[in-house]
């Protein structure tokens, strides 16, 4: 795709300025955000380097500050030592041993406090229990767990013995996880006999074993938290429990202190070819960007409660859960289960039980609640509340406006904050006390985040409203150190496209006169399902697995609640099913991909053709298939078509 391609038709001009009592006890106002603007601007390394003394506890001090020698594998603050975990907890421990540092609520209604002592308390003996199990620093472990509280102390426990994690979203499947974990070359996997979601139990240890049976050599153990009580099998020599390996181990763990570059975890995720890719972060770096961003952007106070709802297998549920408000020693929530359940006024009743002050989720989730009416949140007080975010996609001012006025009560700022599992943390968003905001939009980069928009040479588009590429013009702390196993494809996928000089986000933008950013989808073949990245390519190669299937190709298109719904247009071997043969086999493939990768890839849509359109080359005529799938007026030239028949066939007319 080239920027001529990137045209945009959204204008919006609504502002919302921050109300005055906001402002006046927000961390950051007008002149504060300005004098960090203005130091970045004048000494960007120094700006860095004095967050970096500030926010983080440092066993051995940095002389250091941003080395580029090994560009673009960029590293900071390369001499200094710390631990992540002991900046999470034990630094707070002075004074706040007894604050409540999670508040977890179960799907059923089970309530848990844990304080920061019990959290030090927990931690410590779960990350000696990982040593007791041969666990050393740099070994991959895998943590494939509900949304629990021992999902946070696991991931906790291996950063402060310098292991390195790789969460797997509970939703993706057997194979998904078998993939990550022989790519991460782990040797252990922690996991539970199951989770309660939606009503049901999510088959976490029979999952687990079915990766373990297609083929993971280099797992040793398989530790088992207890959480459903249902009937599980557990293998002799490899499988333990997690309550007979913590119970005898004591309280006390002395933190691995290990190098700022030591990678703290992997996180996969979808990129336009191939397997998704295990994006890997630095310790010291992305707790620095994680921790300024929660104090910044979600003006976390003392006496704030936190709830971000995204599960610890996102990017967001390790920034804005397991480690950036920790480390900002905030109280946070944890929900186990599904919003819908027992009924669509679930998260509210959290919020009002637990009196939640900041909370954040997903335009997704937005959609999907706002769709149920008013009724359920105005059944509960949300007085609690004084700042709500969106993350992970674009939230369309109607959404918006509905969160604002109803959620918020036109009280609360609402912080739209763009970023990327890529970035580790927030990149372009509201200061909520200092910046006004505009529905739809993620308003500026934050201080010492050098954001634009540039054209296919790498200039800087000035005509306002032009689209073009999101870029980051200058490296940063908590920026991604590497794909895991692959340097070649972090240089390809994040920097070539600029010759190296910028790291290419995969966005499309647009600045209007504001010199506000508008995010306005990805220009490669990842879309957004749910808030959640998927490759195009990962749904195609799924289905094409299938015996059944000859030729696949998949698009996405508009969906009112997901963002982004999946259409595959499908070539099977043999005589194209048509009738109930057609459906049935629809309901096949669709089961087939959630084996495959997992329920959020299964196709919306699935039509059959005898053959995809195609150029002469033989190239997938993609935009085709995305005019076809939005059920919009073919206006492309297909006289070249091999076939013109197929076309009426994928519109389903023929
Ligand atoms: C999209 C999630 C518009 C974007 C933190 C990005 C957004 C991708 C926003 C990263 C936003 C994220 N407005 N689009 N506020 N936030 N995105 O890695 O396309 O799961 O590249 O990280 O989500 O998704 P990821």
């Amino acid at each position: 795709m080239s920027d001529k391609d990137i045209s945009s038709t959204l204008i919006e001009n609504r502002q919302f300025p921050p109300a005055k009592e906001f402002t006046a006890s927000a961390r950051l106002k007008p002149a504060d955000l300005k004098a960090l603007h203005k130091h970045a601007a004048d000494d960007y390394e120094g700006f860095w380097a004095e967050q970096a003394r500030t926010q983080l506890h440092w066993k051995k001090p940095f002389s250091q500050i941003l080395d580029s020698s090994r560009a673009p594998h960029y590293q900071w603050f390369n001499d200094g030592e710390m631990n992540v975990s002991y900046n999470c907890i034990d630094r707070h421990l002075d004074k706040h041993a007894d604050k409540t540092a999670i508040i977890f609520e179960g799907e059923k209604g089970d309530v848990r406090q844990i304080s920061y002592q019990e959290l030090h308390d927990e931690v410590c003996q779960f990350a000696n229990s990982l040593k007791a199990s041969g666990i050393k620093k740099g070994d991959r472990v895998v943590i494939y767990m509900p949304m629990t509280p021992e999902a946070v102390i696991a991931m906790q426990a291996c950063a402060r013995i310098g292991a390195i994690h790789s969460v797997v979203f509970g939703g993706f499947s057997a194979e998904s996880l078998r993939d990550r974990i022989n790519d991460a070359g782990a040797v252990m996997l922690i996991t539970a006999d199951g989770g309660h979601r939606g009503g049901k139990i999510v088959e976490l240890k029979a999952a687990s074993d079915k990766a373990m049976n297609a083929g993971c050599p280099s797992i040793q153990h398989v530790l088992v938290l207890k959480r459903t009580g249902h009937d599980i099998s557990m293998q002799d020599g490899r499988d333990i429990w997690w309550h007979d390996l913590v119970n005898d181990q004591a309280t006390q763990c002395e933190p691995e202190w290990v190098n700022a570059e030591h990678p703290l975890f992997l996180l996969y995720t979808s990129g336009s070819t191939g397997k998704p890719k295990g994006i890997q972060h630095s310790s010291a770096g992305y707790l620095l960007n994680a921790v300024l961003t929660n104090l910044w952007v979600f003006d976390l106070q003392d006496e704030d409660t936190f709830w971000c709802t995204a599960d610890v297998g996102w990017i967001t549920g390790h920034t804005y859960v397991a480690y950036g408000p920790l480390a900002a020693c905030s109280t946070i929530v944890i929900y186990e289960g599904a919003p819908t359940v027992p009924d669509y006024g679930r998260f509210w009743k959290i919020c009002e039980d637990h009196k939640v002050s900041v909370f954040y989720t997903a335009p997704t989730a937005i959609r999907a609640l706002m769709k149920m009416g008013d009724d359920f949140p105005n059944k509960y007080d949300l007085s609690s509340l004084r700042l709500l975010g969106t993350v992970g996609e674009p939230i369309n001012p109607e959404a918006w406006m509905w969160y604002h006025k109803v959620i918020g009560k036109e009280r609360c700022p609402i912080v739209d904050t763009w970023w990327q599992t890529e970035t580790g943390a927030h990149m372009i968003s509201p200061i909520p006390g200092a910046i006004s905001t505009k529905p739809g939009s993620c308003t500026i980069p934050l201080p010492g985040i050098i954001a634009d928009v540039v054209n296919d040479d790498g200039e800087s588009i000035t005509e306002a409203n032009k689209g073009g590429y999101l870029v980051i013009k200058k490296p940063f702390p908590s920026m991604l150190r590497t794909v895991w196993g692959d340097d070649q494809r972090y240089i390809d996928t994040y920097f070539s496209k600029f010759g190296g000089k910028y790291y290419l986000a995969g966005d499309s933008a647009r600045k209007d006169d504001d010199g506000y950013f508008w995010i306005m989808g990805r220009i490669d073949d990842v879309i957004n399902v749910s808030g959640h990245r998927l490759g195009t390519m990962e749904v195609e190669s799924a289905l094409v697995a299938h015996p059944r299937v000859a030729e696949a190709a998949v698009v996405s298109r508009p969906h009112e609640v997901k963002g982004e719904a999946i259409v595959a247009f499908v070539i099977c071997n043999g005589e194209r099913p048509v009738g109930a043969e057609a459906v049935a086999m629809v309901k096949e493939l669709r089961e087939w991909v959630g084996e495959q990768i997992g329920a959020i890839a299964r196709p919306d849509d699935i039509r059959f053709a005898e053959g995809l359109p195609k150029t002469r080359s033989g190239k997938i005529m993609r935009r085709l298939l995305r005019t076809i799938a939005h059920g919009e007026e073919i206006t492309q030239d297909i006289s070249t078509l091999e076939n013109e028949g197929v076309v009426l066939q994928l519109q389903g007319k023929a």
